[in-house]
């Protein structure tokens, strides 16, 4: 037994969890995209975005220490139909020990057709992108915007950022764009949008 409260427990594993987000930005800022992790308000906006049929999973592509990932299962995501990519074997394992019977998956969110299992390709409700796409030029991003269209035809992504406009040239990557949610409560203030598939 740790002898610590909930709250405790909660507080070490905030301080945990920053810890382990702040060494990956060191270790390479641009996947980082951020020095911390996402805030429970942005969390919580995220998830209450979040649809799917019965028999469809949703898709956390970049989740990082699984702050979001939480708020999904807290939202009522069921573990066994939450699907989360992380690129860095660290947090992978870190995923892996907090989220028990969620599928955590260490790959590549730009080679999804590869990387996600064969039978989940079609069957994505969601799509979640918290990897910096900003930061990216155009040709990474089209690759991006594919990766998600082979696996979830006509589905989009949701993407959460801090910049004021969208942060993709949404023209240009055949996208139609929404502004859905905003929040002052995060580091530095954050807009989810919703990209889809221009028609
Ligand atoms: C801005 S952090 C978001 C973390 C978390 N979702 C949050 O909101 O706090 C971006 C995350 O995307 C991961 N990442 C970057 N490039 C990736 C890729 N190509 N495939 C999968 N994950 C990637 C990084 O390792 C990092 O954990």
């Amino acid at each position: 037994m740790s002898g610590l409260t909930a709250s405790g427990q909660a507080d070490r594993r905030t301080a945990t969890n920053a810890a382990l987000f702040f060494r990956r930005w060191l270790a390479n800022p641009l996947q980082m995209g951020s020095v911390i992790p996402s805030s429970p308000s942005l969390c919580n906006r995220i998830a209450g975005l979040v649809t799917r049929a019965p028999d469809e999973v949703v898709l956390e592509l970049g989740a990082g220490t699984g702050v979001i990932s939480r708020a999904l299962l807290a939202a009522g995501v069921p573990p066994e139909k939450l699907v989360v990519v992380e690129i860095v074997p660290e947090m992978a394992e870190h995923l892996r020990e907090i989220l028990p019977g969620v599928n955590v998956i260490c790959g590549d969110a730009f080679e999804l057709a590869r990387d996600l299992p064969q039978r989940l390709h079609g069957r994505v409700g969601t799509a979640i992108c918290g990897i910096p796409l900003v930061l990216l030029p155009i040709e990474q991003q089209r690759r991006f915007v594919q990766a998600v269209e082979a696996v979830a035809p006509g589905k989009g992504f949701l993407l959460y950022t801090y910049c004021i406009t969208s942060p993709l040239p949404y023209g240009k990557l055949g996208l139609s764009a929404r502004r859905e949610a905003w929040t002052p409560l995060n580091f530095p203030p954050a807009s989810v949008w919703q990209y889809q598939p221009a028609r």
